[in-house]
């Protein structure tokens, strides 16, 4: 059994008397949601939704489409793979909310996605270390990257966390991919007394998305390559200083200019990663060719805070 409520607690939002006052009855309706954040979220969304609905004059038809596209999202999402995250970065929303919240001046490194392929699991290594640990491949190119990790006002951060984590060559990360050994190309480097930091990977190469759903057939439909331009993720936190979330991208990469997911925010994250044939390469091991990647990751004070990870990797 349910309880009505008593008279004196219904709030009458009114009936329309015209079909286009229904948008101004449910934002009405809508009215004494207590929390201020959330009545103007919601709000916003029932007018955008509604003017959406008007502008496009939606069919049944394809209103059940939609309906069944949402529920789609959350049955593809699993533990491994968030198709919902996946859509919202697709249709450019994901970056439109990272450049929304950036709190950094021009001069500053520009912030990009997280991504969906985010863990805090990550183990910590000492500077130096290897971070590809599957067996090397003909046709890998070394990659020694080396960074200093700075305050706004140049003074280096010692002891920051510099968490990298990106795919392999084909384009899958290792939680993507079962044969490639736990935490391959993921790891956790912290800054010494002068703020550098330094590891050792392999080029990543651009990769598609997974297309295996509903995002797969949006971006078909929309004749849109499923592309994301090589790139490395990176975190950058330390104590009284604003987390910097970042992507690095190669300048040369096929798809700087047409990034499935709109990933290259700015132009500054495209930078060179030189390559060298000249026998000298950091490690003895690597004899021909070789890559290398300066970072300088500046970071405004403020309150360190890691993201959380959008999957339970
Ligand atoms: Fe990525």
């Amino acid at each position: 059994m349910f309880e009505l409520p008593k008279k004196e607690e219904i709030f009458n939002h009114g009936i329309p008397s015209t079909p286009d006052d229904i948008t101004e009855i449910v934002i009405k309706a809508m009215g004494r949601t207590e929390n201020s954040r959330l009545r103007e979220i919601l709000q916003a969304l029932v007018k955008h939704l509604h003017a959406f609905g008007r502008e496009v004059k939606l069919t049944e038809e394809e209103f059940m489409m939609a309906i069944n596209a949402v529920t789609e999202l959350g049955h593809l999402t699993r533990d491994k793979h968030n198709e919902t995250m996946v859509m919202s970065d697709a249709l450019g929303f994901s970056t439109l909310v990272n450049i929304l919240n950036q709190d950094r001046d021009p001069e500053q490194m520009s912030p990009a996605l997280l991504g969906p392929f985010y863990t805090r699991k990550d183990p910590e290594y000492p500077n130096g270390f290897n971070i590809s640990r599957d067996k090397p491949k003909p046709t890998d190119i070394p990659l020694f990257v080396r960074g200093k990790v700075v305050s706004k006002n140049g003074t280096p951060l010692k002891n920051a966390l510099v968490e990298v984590w990106h795919a392999s060559p084909e384009g899958l990360y290792d939680n993507q991919e079962p044969a490639q050994p736990a935490n391959n190309l993921r790891g956790k480097f912290r800054t010494d007394e002068a703020g550098h930091f330094n590891f050792r990977t392999i080029r990543p190469a651009s990769y598609p998305i997974p297309t295996h759903g509903l995002v797969g057939r949006m971006l078909a439909a929309q004749n849109r390559h499923p592309f994301r331009a090589a790139h490395l993720h990176f975190t950058v936190s330390a104590d009284d200083h604003s987390t910097l979330v970042t992507q690095i991208f190669p300048k040369d990469d096929l798809f700087v200019e047409s990034d499935c997911v709109f990933g290259v925010t700015s132009a500054d994250l495209a930078v060179d990663f030189p390559e060298h044939t000249d026998g000298n390469a950091p490690e003895p091991d690597v004899t021909g060719t070789y890559c290398t990647l300066d970072l300088t990751f500046d970071l405004s004070p403020g309150e360190s805070r890691l993201p959380q990870s959008p999957i339970n990797a």
